[in-house]
């Protein structure tokens, strides 16, 4: 069957489609029906059925023979630090550690963050969890304190499970001062804390509140998989929004199993046994879905890689990684390829490599630029494909289905709606729009097995968030189009949300901190485009009536507040200070606009705008920053 066949047997029938799927899962209890509809546009996926995670992850392997199998490969260039685990091993580390919480008083629902950089024990801590039934909630190590303590507020975990630091290129983040300023910062408090020390850092543990990994483990039993429903949450993860507060994407257990294990193979085309990579991290949804749980799921080998493209120590540890440890598949953000090709653009370090294993690219994260994928399909030799997907729905909603069929690659184009998805443009009312036409980008409810069912503890902003504008559809937030043979193009976000080296951040909750400095009367944050990263935010700040400190100050101090408050990922570093904001005469700032002249693009003079002298005071403060040339 090609994909045209497998998607129209979808649409067909949707619950025989996935049912069909379902079977590749052990299920204790197996689902009565695939779909479960819960009135208001809300929908669960085999919720009737009793299932564990870990058990699929692991266990099964085991008991199916393959336990010898190297589960992970833990691959640290910035530590030197190589590390194989077998399935047999992880199944053994995992039940200690989970029989360890248990003893401690984790149980099936309560909730554990995680706050831990790349290394195979963040693997270990997100399925010691899912073999008890609690909720996780992975942190990126890349977040400050206040964002952790917002997601402490939200999810009131009953424990915390923390590495003693992070490696970053020069750098060491120091987790522990971290991780004890949030809880200090959020109302609620985890009963208790198990810290990893590390070698290159062992932190100062609080007596009672805090336990080491290995210590609390000693002479604990086991714990068995517990099952769980079907709609039993498997954890949160907090996205960026348009507002300071992240939203708590929920993944329900029976759709994340189903959905990620079907995609192994009909998406990224790997058999069990195979070698699968993607090189994201596991705070991000891509290293939910395919560093930890989609490959483990189908029985593949991960690898756990704790480096950077390029510096760790140079630009060929992509390719020495994928040669040195036989990768099939491999997955990564464009702008990754971006930093490798600007280092090694004539494909040196990729020569010195026998790349002979590998059998596709995958792209995601951020827009794949047609120029990145030229330079990768020329020098690796194999299909490049674009995906597109968002944190919400945890796999693609678009892609070229390798294991279904290769389809051709249009440039620009994550190409074409996988399965579950009846993605639609539509226009400003919610009518769909002829192919060609730029609208915003739908997809028809119900959402396949594995996407989010709602937001955690915040059902109305759920429905608020994505349901609402298009009563009857999902919406994406991107805008794009689609052309006569059913390819996509995604072009945009309709929402303050900007995408930072294929990280996503929100301009929204960058204005907050700004507006928090005692000098800042208003302030707008835009991103603009950037060769490397894809966008960079850029703050505009008005300063109060009096104010006559030094601008460069109030600047400097802005940059250091977004990176105290927000973190080090949210790499903003460009801000001036201007007297107005361009606004329309009903107040709303002229965000667009002001992106437009800062990436020196035409732009139409909005008709509705206050005083259109203020463009020009803009531009020149932009060319003060080397933008608006
Ligand atoms: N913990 C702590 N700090 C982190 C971090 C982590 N896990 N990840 C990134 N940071 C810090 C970086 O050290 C950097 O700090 P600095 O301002 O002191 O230099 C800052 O956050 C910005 O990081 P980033 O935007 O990632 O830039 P970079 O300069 O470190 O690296 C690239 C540039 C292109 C090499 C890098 O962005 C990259 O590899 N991106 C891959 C994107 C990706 O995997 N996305 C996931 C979605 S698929
Ligand atoms: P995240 O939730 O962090 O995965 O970010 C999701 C957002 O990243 C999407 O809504 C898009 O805006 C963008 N994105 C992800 N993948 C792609 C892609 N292949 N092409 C274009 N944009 C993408």
């Amino acid at each position: 069957m090609g994909y045209k066949d497998v998607y129209d047997s979808w649409k067909a029938d949707p619950d025989a489609f996935w049912m069909e799927a379902a079977r590749a899962i052990d299920w204790d209890t197996p689902p009565s029906q695939a779909l479960f509809d819960r009135g208001d546009h809300m929908y669960e996926w085999f919720a009737d059925g009793m299932v564990n995670t870990c058990w699929n992850a692991v266990d099964r392997h085991v008991e199916a023979g393959r336990g010898e199998q190297t589960a992970i490969i833990y691959d640290s260039p910035i530590t030197h630090t190589k590390r194989e685990i077998s399935f047999v091993e992880l199944r053994n580390r995992v039940a200690m550690l989970a029989g360890a919480l248990r003893a401690k008083g984790v149980e099936k629902g309560d909730r554990v963050i995680i706050y831990m950089p790349m290394i195979p024990e963040a693997l270990e801590a997100m399925l010691a969890c899912a073999r008890l039934g609690a909720v996780h909630s992975v942190v990126f190590g890349g977040f400050a304190a206040h964002e952790l303590a917002v997601r402490i507020d939200d999810a009131t975990p009953k424990a915390i499970i923390a590495a003693s630091c992070g490696m970053e290129p020069g750098r060491v983040v120091h987790y522990k001062p971290l991780l004890d300023n949030a809880i200090e910062q959020a109302t609620h408090k985890p009963d208790f804390c198990v810290i990893f020390q590390r070698e290159q850092e062992v932190a100062k543990l609080i007596p009672g509140r805090d336990y080491n990994w290995h210590g609390f483990q000693y002479g604990v039993q086991p714990a068995d998989c517990v099952p769980v429903e079907g709609n039993h949450p498997a954890y949160i993860l907090y996205t960026s929004g348009t507002t300071g507060q992240p939203k708590g994407v929920v993944r329900h257990t029976g759709g994340h199993l189903v959905a990620l294990n079907w995609s192994m193979k009909n998406i990224y085309n790997v058999d069990p046994g195979d070698v699968f990579w993607a090189a994201s991290d596991v705070g991000w949804v891509v290293g939910h879905s395919y560093i930890c749980y989609g490959p483990l799921i189908h029985g593949n080998t991960t690898i756990v890689f704790e480096g950077k493209p390029v510096g760790t120590p140079d630009a060929g540890t992509f390719w020495r990684v994928i040669s040195e440890h036989k990768v099939r598949s491999f997955f990564t953000a464009p702008t990754a390829f971006r930093a490798v090709k600007r280092e090694d653009p004539k494909g040196g370090f990729i020569a010195k490599y026998d790349l002979t294993d590998l059998r596709a690219v995958f792209l995601a994260g951020e827009r794949a630029d047609p120029a990145t994928i030229e330079w990768a399909q020329e020098h690796l030799k194999v299909p490049v494909i674009d995906h597109w997907w968002q944190t919400e729905t945890g796999w693609s909603i678009a892609a070229n289905p390798l294991g279904i069929e290769e389809l051709p690659v249009k440039l620009g184009s994550p190409t074409v709606p996988m399965p579950g998805y009846d993605v639609q443009i539509l226009d400003e009312a919610g009518h769909p729009l002829p192919d060609g036409e730029l609208g915003a980008i739908a997809v028809k409810l119900p959402l396949p097995p594995g996407t989010l069912p709602t937001l955690w503890n915040a059902e109305g902003r759920f429905q608020k968030s994505y349901l609402d504008h298009f009563p009857g559809y999902y919406e994406t937030g991107d805008a794009g189009m689609k052309d006569a043979e059913g390819y996509l193009y995604i072009m945009a976000r309709t929402d303050d949300v900007i995408n930072v080296a294929g990280h996503r951040l929100s301009t929204g909750a960058m204005e907050e901190v700004l507006a928090s400095h005692a000098d800042v009367a208003e302030c707008a944050v835009i991103g603009v485009t950037d060769d490397l990263k894809g966008q960079l935010p850029l703050g505009f700040l008005c300063l109060n009536a009096g104010c006559n400190r030094p601008h460069d100050v109030i600047v400097k101090e802005s940059v250091a507040l977004v990176r105290q408050q927000i973190g080090p990922v949210a790499a903003f570093k460009l801000a001036c200070v201007v007297d107005r904001l361009p606004k329309t005469r009903s107040g709303k700032i002229l965000r667009a606009t002001m992106v437009k002249i800062a990436d020196s693009e035409t732009f139409k003079m909005p008709a509705t705008i206050d005083d259109p002298g203020i463009l020009e005071e803009i531009s020149q403060a932009l060319r003060g920053l080397g933008y608006a040339k």
